[in-house]
């Protein structure tokens, strides 16, 4: 074996290879006094310690909790600027949609975005991806939708991609050229839409820059109708779509991400009964954002009735300069318990297996099992429960990303 990690405390996982649905959820697998043997980057080994295998390679855990990666499933990583601006703006009494309305918000993004080179944009990704893997998150999900037109879609995707060929955060890349209607298109929503469909959607999926497509439906944004087309569209394309839906209004979003096939729907604060009865019914894994219902001082999702009606559930941070610009998943994963009222072990499979299978990669990540990608982290903690107690803190110890220490705190 070329490393084992031994003494650990707890390991804690859940197990499989699809979204965890209703109870099954929060059923994890938790070892006492165990060992996780690595080989070629994979899990080669995991049971008690005293079996263990010998090693070329040994990590002492001294008794702390080791779960799998974190899977952060929803992130705006890649963008100019930032917009701390806008907290006077809300304190005065004007809300996210307003700010919006009147060219700032997104657009103050897609301005500063446009003017940045792929040097700093790629630059700051840098900084931002190895802070959020001293985090405990090893795999990324990032969106554009701070260009809004050709080139700069292009633009923030290619440095997405080669973030991902330089960072130790594995990164997988999701096209948002309808993240809203930029100022040059405003008197003409159609026109803006069918240049997403007809002719970014063929340049990203030809150069290969994303695997998703997302779309921010949302009142005074894309409508369900607007929503439906850009995504079929996307499918067309070979895009899997994705969703931004009944984020602030309950627009019947959570229904049209479950019609137009979506693998996650995102935010889902304002969705109705029969809108979380589609997303079971159909498989879609809901991408939940406690952070960002924190930061704009929202409502927050009903993730129980999600998970009692048989939902997959996945906790995300939304990582981006305006609803949410903390970058660390261990606050939103305190906030779904505390506000979402999950527990612990619902929330471990929310931030791992189920945000793995939210960017179609629970067969690789998500779990500690034998066969699947060595990605773990050794936390601070002796037991599970204290990562959702000790907020504020970074919590981390190292990070473990393919079989390599690619993170270690103190
Ligand atoms: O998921 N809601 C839409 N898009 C992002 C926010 C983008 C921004 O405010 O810059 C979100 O919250
Ligand atoms: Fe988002």
């Amino acid at each position: 074996m070329e490393l084992i990690l031994k003494n650990i405390g707890v390991l804690a996982t859940p197990v499989g290879n699809t979204a965890a649905k209703g109870k099954s959820q929060g059923e994890i697998t938790l070892i006492e006094k165990a060992a996780v043997g690595i080989e070629a980057g994979r899990i080669a080994y995991i049971g008690l310690c005293e079996r263990a295998p010998a090693a070329d390679k040994t990590i002492d855990c001294e008794g702390r909790l080791v779960t799998p990666g974190l899977v952060d499933a929803h992130t705006h990583l890649v963008f100019g600027g930032w917009r701390q601006k806008e907290m006077a703006r809300k304190l005065a009494g004007e809300s996210y949609l307003d700010i919006l309305r009147s060219g700032g918000g997104i657009l103050d993004t897609v301005g500063k975005t446009r003017e940045a080179s792929e040097d700093e944009l790629f630059e700051k990704g840098m900084g931002l991806l190895s802070d959020m893997l001293a985090h405990g998150s090893t795999t990324i999900e990032c969106k554009s939708g701070y260009g809004l037109n050709l080139a700069d879609e292009l633009k923030q995707l290619r440095v997405a991609k080669k973030l991902g060929e330089h960072a130790q955060v594995e990164l997988v890349r999701t096209f948002m050229g309808a993240h809203a209607i930029p100022p040059e298109y405003r008197c003409d929503r159609e026109e803006y839409i069918d240049l997403v469909c007809d002719v970014m959607m063929p340049a990203v999926k030809a150069e290969g820059l994303a695997e998703f497509c997302d779309i921010f439906c949302e009142t005074a944004v894309f409508t369900t109708k607007e929503a439906s087309y850009i995504l079929g569209k996307a499918v067309e394309h070979g895009l899997i779509p994705k969703a931004h839906v009944d984020e602030i209004n309950p627009i019947g979003g959570a229904e049209m991400a479950a019609s137009a096939g979506c693998l996650s729907a995102e935010h889902l604060i304002q969705a109705s009964d029969e809108g979380i009865q589609a997303l079971a019914d159909n498989n879609v894994v809901a991408c939940l954002l406690p952070g960002t219902s924190f930061h704009l001082g929202k409502d927050y999702a009903r993730a129980r009735d999600m998970i009692l009606a048989g939902v997959a559930v996945a906790v995300c941070t939304d990582f981006n300069p305006g609803s949410n610009p903390n970058l660390n998943l261990q606050l939103p994963m305190y906030l779904a318990c505390n506000r979402y009222r999950m527990n612990p072990a619902e929330v471990l499979t929310a931030v791992t297996l189920n945000g793995a299978a939210a960017i179609g990669r629970a067969d690789q990540i998500g779990t500690l099992e034998v066969g699947k990608q060595a990605d773990l982290v050794i936390w601070n903690s002796p037991d599970l429960d204290y990562i959702f107690y000790r907020y504020g803190n970074n919590l981390v110890n190292s990070v473990v990303k393919k079989g390599k220490v690619v993170a270690q705190n103190c």
